[in-house]
């Protein structure tokens, strides 16, 4: 056979080129709808890729916001994306068109670590059965050994008060508080999944803080984005050890934290924690290949509960002793509430919240100007929805709706000076967020703008 050369080998490639942007404009289809969110120019192959600041999304997103508006498209590689800022359009994906919008994109990134169709954690499920299987298991779970129960709070108290000493005996010099807050909060989630705290100088605490930092620097940036949109990438062999190296380590350290918690299991006893009562329904669901309730997917739970428990708890609770320090006055208010309701005698309990309104109203504050998930965790649509008039299709090949909550654009508002002023009127937080049907303006995505 010839070797290809001149004409036959210049026609080649241009029938090759052709065929690529083909491909490539059928995966763009979408762009074509009438009333498509407008967005910037992708480029053929990558998209909007080289034109977005992976280090610094919500600064790349704000700027867009400026340009195109609060509802925005993007092409990530092949994968079309739409970006929602500002309350009113989150809300109105999120809540109005809230089964249509509840699903996930799926990310192959985490398939290494054991993401698959019947291990699907809870936070990334793909909408059906087993997510609604695995947030009913870990809302009731979290009800009978937490929140409105007294053990949970039992937890959060005795951590507070070993925080409180920890912070005591810094007395007299500068120190940072983040290593210490950290700590604590992972004590509570860790109480919760395996009924066991750590000592603030164990080093396998040390580890798993250690590790969950470095695995939060692995999934931003542009390579995780680049291998979810273009996944064949994963199977070059060793490739994701090399780059998610902390991902990997943390799921072998929580694999040998279950292999130990397993080994003092009764199970004619009730269970002691979010792991046992998962083991329990393990058991019962033996021989339904359906059920989410199998080994591997409790170490998805588990991992999913750490990351997203961990580092959002612990950030918010910096912002409130940064913002505090930064405002002696509403310190003095919330000390003064602090000790008519409470006292110095005995710890607080979750009721005493409805008499402490001044407090909560703090809370909510330090919430919405921390706006620690600015980018929210994205949706997938799963029908053809109308949202802030545009048109947004469902797409069949996987796209992603960003939801951009209280980010983008909207972080300026929420840490603008004259937001954190409502704190001289806590009742203006409290009434707008007490109206009838009224959104709460503190949902975790951020998406909070009080009048
Ligand atoms: C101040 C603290 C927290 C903040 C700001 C926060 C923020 C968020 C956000 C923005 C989402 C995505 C919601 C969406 O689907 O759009 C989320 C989901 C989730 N968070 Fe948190 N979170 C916090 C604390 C926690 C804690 C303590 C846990 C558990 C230990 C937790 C477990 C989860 C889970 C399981 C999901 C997935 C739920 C779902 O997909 O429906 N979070 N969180």
């Amino acid at each position: 056979m010839g070797l290809l050369t001149g004409d036959a080998l210049w026609t080649l490639g241009v029938a090759v080129a052709i065929f690529l942007l083909l491909v490539d404009l059928m995966h763009r289809r979408q762009r074509w709808a009438a009333r498509y969110p407008p967005g910037p120019m992708p480029l053929p192959g990558l998209g909007n890729l080289l034109q977005i600041d992976f280090q610094n999304m919500t600064n790349s997103f704000q700027k867009l916001r400026f340009r195109f508006g609060d509802v925005f498209s993007l092409q990530l590689a092949w994968k079309p994306a739409i970006v929602l800022n500002g309350l009113a359009a989150v809300r109105e994906a999120l809540v109005n068109h809230s089964e249509d919008t509840s699903d996930r994109p799926w990310m192959p990134v985490y398939e290494h670590l054991g993401l698959g169709p019947r291990s699907q954690g809870v936070i990334m499920a793909t909408y059906g059965p087993a997510w609604r299987e695995q947030r009913r298991f870990s809302v009731s779970t979290m009800r009978n050994f937490g929140l409105g129960k007294k053990s949970l709070e039992r937890w959060v108290t005795e951590e507070a008060s070993c925080l409180c000493t920890a912070f005591a005996n810094e007395a007299g010099h500068p120190f940072s508080p983040r290593t210490l807050l950290n700590k604590a909060v992972c004590n509570v989630i860790s109480s919760l999944i395996y009924a066991h705290r750590f000592e603030y100088d164990d080093q396998r605490l040390a580890k798993i803080l250690d590790l969950l930092e470095d695995l939060l620097k692995e999934e931003s940036g542009l390579v995780p984005m680049v291998l979810n949109v273009v996944p064949v990438l994963l199977r070059i062999p060793g490739l994701p050890g090399k780059v998610f190296p902390a991902q990997k380590a943390f799921m072998a350290l929580l694999d040998e934290l279950l292999t130990e918690h397993r080994m003092t299991r009764d199970p004619a006893q009730p269970p002691r924690d979010l792991t046992d009562a998962f083991l329990a329904e393990v058991e019962k669901a033996k021989g339904n290949p359906e059920s989410s309730f199998n080994d591997e997917n409790l170490r998805m739970v588990v991992a999913d509960l750490f990351t997203a428990g961990m580092v959002t708890t612990s950030a918010t609770l910096a912002w409130a002793l940064l913002l505090m320090i930064l405002h002696p006055d509403v310190q003095r208010r919330v000390q003064q509430e602090i000790d008519e309701v409470i006292g110095q005698v005995r710890p607080p309990e979750m009721g005493d919240q409805a008499c402490m309104p001044f407090t909560m109203a703090v809370i909510h504050e330090v919430q919405r100007f921390g706006d620690i998930v600015p980018l929210g965790v994205p949706h997938l649509t799963t029908r053809d929805i109308e949202l802030q008039g545009f048109f947004i299709p469902k797409v069949v090949s996987g796209p992603s709706m960003a939801t951009a909550g209280g980010g983008g654009l909207a972080c300026s508002s929420l840490n603008s000076q004259s937001h954190w002023r409502c704190l001289s009127q806590p009742e203006r937080v409290w009434e707008a967020e007490e109206q009838p049907g009224q959104p709460s303006t503190t949902e975790p995505q951020g998406a909070g703008e009080v009048g």
